[in-house]
């Protein structure tokens, strides 16, 4: 990682030759990994999720117009919007994420201003870490400071949520943008996606979490998710209920057999991995490492057997991280088809642990991956 005083010097160096002048203030919002509760959250079910320490950057100063101006650092990109217009490209390009968030806050009658801004992101794009989430959050969080307003943080993820679905496109659930907002430091999240309520999970110490980014793209506003939330809203239906979140395992068992065999496997990978969700939270804090082992290897075989939704990148991935030294256990992360995958592993392990997946998945796929542990941070706020 980037030490925190470079990553600052070089977005001001950018910030003052593309301006022409030093930027303001900045604010930050984290990316995040869900731990257990793979596609859960739009079944208003649970999650355990954790607030990363890669984050989204945007160095900001007011240019007194109803202009937006950014430079993505990453994408080397400039792009512009303007307050009064609406976002028309929808979902095309990085700036419409930002443009949705402007739209979400004055419908909700927030007063905005215009900015010019240099844009960060150490999340990577596009691979199951929530980079849009991130982005979204920052970005409101640079509005909220601009227009002199404040926004409880909870309020500010339902707004970043509505501008991806409503003004980007993609009909996610909650758990991205809930994540990087209410993220804490030192500790992972249950989400109750029902109440919208959440508890801080403590993870026993010497458990290391290790993001390994199979490097394989995915593109979430593809239309596997979609299809994904359209089956399991039928099985809810089908069921009688307003969402799987309401049906318990022994009721779905019963009448299993009365729905399409592809709703009722969808449905049933939820119903289990809500479950799994109590559990792991339970087996990280008491480091019960054969119950971590257990309830990941159950959520991968779900997720690639009844969801569907592990690409060949995340086989060889999972088969990596399962020989490694020092492996606890191991699962697919972020909506799947690809992207980042997590593993819990002996902490003092983890360098050889990273060895050995970066050798052994390289070997079998011919792709480089990326191997790094992440620690909880913070939620979106300034710097
Ligand atoms: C994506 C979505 C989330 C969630 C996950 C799968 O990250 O944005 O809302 O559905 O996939 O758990």
């Amino acid at each position: 990682m980037i030490p925190i005083h470079q990553r600052q010097d070089t977005i001001a160096q950018v910030f003052q030759k593309r301006f022409g002048r030093l930027p303001q203030f900045w604010c930050r919002a984290p990316g995040r990994v869900d731990l257990m509760g793979s596609h859960t959250d739009y079944n208003l079910g649970a999650v355990l999720t954790l607030p990363i320490g890669r984050d989204t950057w945007i160095a900001a100063r007011a240019n007194h117009t109803r202009t937006v101006n950014l430079h993505s650092l990453n994408l080397n990109a400039d792009a512009s919007f303007s307050l009064d217009s609406s976002n028309k490209n929808a979902g095309q390009s990085w700036i419409d994420y930002v443009h949705g968030v402007a739209e979400a806050l004055h419908e909700e009658g927030m007063l905005l201003e215009g900015f010019d801004g240099v844009i960060h992101s150490t999340v990577p794009l596009c691979s199951g870490l929530s980079s849009s989430a991130a982005l979204e959050c920052a970005a409101a969080t640079v509005f909220e400071t601009l227009g002199g307003w404040n926004l409880a943080p909870l309020q500010k993820a339902l707004l970043c949520q509505r501008a991806e679905n409503r003004y980007v496109g993609v009909n996610c659930g909650i758990l991205d943008q809930f994540t990087s907002c209410m993220g804490r430091e030192g500790c992972a999240l249950i989400l109750d996606c029902r109440d919208l309520s959440s508890k801080a999970v403590a993870i026993a110490d010497g458990i290391g979490i290790v993001i390994c980014d199979t490097k394989s793209k995915r593109e979430l506003a593809g239309s596997e998710y979609g299809e994904r939330r359209t089956q399991c809203e039928d099985g809810a239906r089908m069921l009688g209920a307003s969402a799987l979140r309401e049906v318990t395992l022994p009721q779905f068992e019963a009448r299993a057999h009365e729905l399409p065999a592809i709703v009722a496997k969808r449905c049933r990978f939820i119903l289990e991995e809500h479950a799994r969700v109590y559990a792991l939270a339970d087996a990280l804090t008491t480091g019960d490492r054969a119950a971590i082992r257990e309830l990941t290897a159950a959520s991968f075989e779900g997720a690639a057997n009844l969801y569907e939704i592990a690409a060949p990148a995340m086989h060889a991935m999972m088969t990596a991280m399962l020989a490694a030294r020092g492996v606890i256990g191991a699962r697919q992360a972020g909506a799947g088809f690809g992207g980042c995958m997590v593993a819990f592993v002996e902490e003092p392990m983890v360098d050889a642990f990273s060895a050995d997946v970066r050798t052994r998945y390289a070997s079998a796929t011919g792709i480089e991956p990326e191997i790094y542990q992440v620690t909880a941070a913070a939620g979106a706020g300034m710097i």
